[in-house]
């Protein structure tokens, strides 16, 4: 005997509405906030839910199997609108994050957790390997910087149902150092990665680290056209497949942890980084995410993402930060993150595992003072 959920009878309105009446013969509003407040947080009466999620279903295309699982759907659906309303209701400051419905607005937190996040067990040997600490933390950086206006971060792209941040993050920094040194912006491939790093876990998270020590050895990675994405890891074809002729990297860098080194690092090119990626992460939608469920003073994280430059607002300084969840997650795929908040190891842990590449665009190195630096 199934057990059908208490919503089952609104669901079945719900599933017939949208199966029986072609979309432009009633009104589903155009904006949620007409419902939920124009800050999304209030929560909906039970009537008013059910609008919303019809209108969220047609703007995500989502189509369920059966009544069952609309049923299952809508109650997780009904569980984070509870949730990002209340978050949006303690919200202190007009700059302060929102949360919002994204295309993941009826994932369970585990699904997302799952799906998304995996705890990186970062290098315990890091003095030992071939990272090396910069202390840079003096430069003249200025005040706000946005490389995505200088025509070296790709478009955002798209993890889809892989734990494979580590290598979006590391090719990210790999496309900006070699936009700025070469001039030309072109997409690389993940998927190399993904394939041919033995370290990391393909799927199962990895190191951003261990990625450039690859594409080091292999003297850079492919075009993305020619070696494109898939979300699962595959057979490596390294060598059938030519890398992009500009896509090689000398070395990189450990980046100092601190709000400063950070700004000095950031201020030469994109920068790779792990963070703590907390639950509101799932539905976050705008403003200065300044990680209030975060651990504070925690090296842990779960996710890569990519450092594209900083800002700030009535005195609130923060990071432009480019995701790799599409565009319908964030500001077009973007969030901003706290920054100068003191903390050795910044907000969520932005500032504990940051890299950048270093190439040495056609210069013959100066050995000394690479050493120097190191
Ligand atoms: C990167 O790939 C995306 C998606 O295929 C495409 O829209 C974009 O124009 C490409 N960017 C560059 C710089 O080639
Ligand atoms: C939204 O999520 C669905 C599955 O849950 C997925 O198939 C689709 O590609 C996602 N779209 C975007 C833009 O992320
Ligand atoms: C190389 O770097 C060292 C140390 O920074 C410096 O003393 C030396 O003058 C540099 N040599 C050249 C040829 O630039």
């Amino acid at each position: 005997m199934i057990s059908y959920n208490s919503n089952l009878f609104l669901i079945f309105i719900i599933f017939t509405t949208i199966l029986c009446l072609p979309s432009s013969t009633y009104g589903i509003p155009t904006k949620y906030s007409s419902i939920m407040g124009p800050n999304l947080d209030k929560l909906p009466t039970q009537d008013k839910t059910i609008e919303i999620f019809q209108l969220w279903m047609k703007e995500h295309g989502r189509v369920y199997k059966d009544l069952d699982e609309m049923a299952k759907k809508f109650d997780i659906f009904i569980s984070n609108l509870k949730y990002i309303t209340e978050t949006n209701a303690k919200r202190k400051s007009s700059n302060g994050f929102l949360l919002g419905l994204t295309n993941f607005t009826d994932w369970s937190s585990e699904e997302f957790q799952e799906r998304y996040l995996h705890n990186i067990d970062m290098p315990t040997d890091i003095d030992t390997m071939k990272v090396n600490d910069v202390h840079l933390s003096s430069c003249s950086a200025p005040s706000s910087l946005d490389w995505r206006s200088k025509g070296v971060v790709s478009d955002i792209k798209d993890q889809k149902n892989c734990g494979s941040c580590w290598a979006f993050s590391a090719v990210g920094a790999i496309e900006g150092i070699n936009a700025i040194t070469t001039g030309k912006l072109i997409n690389l491939s993940e998927q190399e990665l993904l394939d041919c790093d033995p370290i990391s876990g393909g799927c199962n998270s990895g190191w951003v680290n261990k990625a450039f020590d690859w594409v080091i050895r292999n003297k850079g990675v492919a075009l993305d056209n020619d070696y494109p994405y898939t979300a699962e890891k595959g057979v490596c074809k390294a060598s059938q497949i030519p890398n992009s002729a500009i896509s090689s990297i000398n070395t990189y860098h450990h980046v100092e942890q601190s709000d400063q080194g950070l700004l000095c690092a950031v201020a030469k090119q994109p920068v790779s980084v792990c963070l703590y990626a907390p639950q509101d992460f799932h539905h976050y939608s705008s403003g200065i995410y300044d990680g209030p469920n975060c651990p504070v003073n925690s090296k842990d994280t779960n996710h890569c993402v990519l450092i594209v430059g900083y800002d700030s607002v009535d005195g609130q300084d923060y990071w432009i930060v480019k995701n790799q969840w599409g565009t319908s997650w964030g500001m077009e795929g973007y969030m901003h993150i706290k920054r100068n908040t003191n903390k050795k190891y910044g907000v969520c842990a932005i500032n504990s595992w940051a890299y950048n590449p270093v190439k040495y665009n056609g210069r013959k190195p100066n050995i000394s003072s690479i050493l120097d630096q190191q």
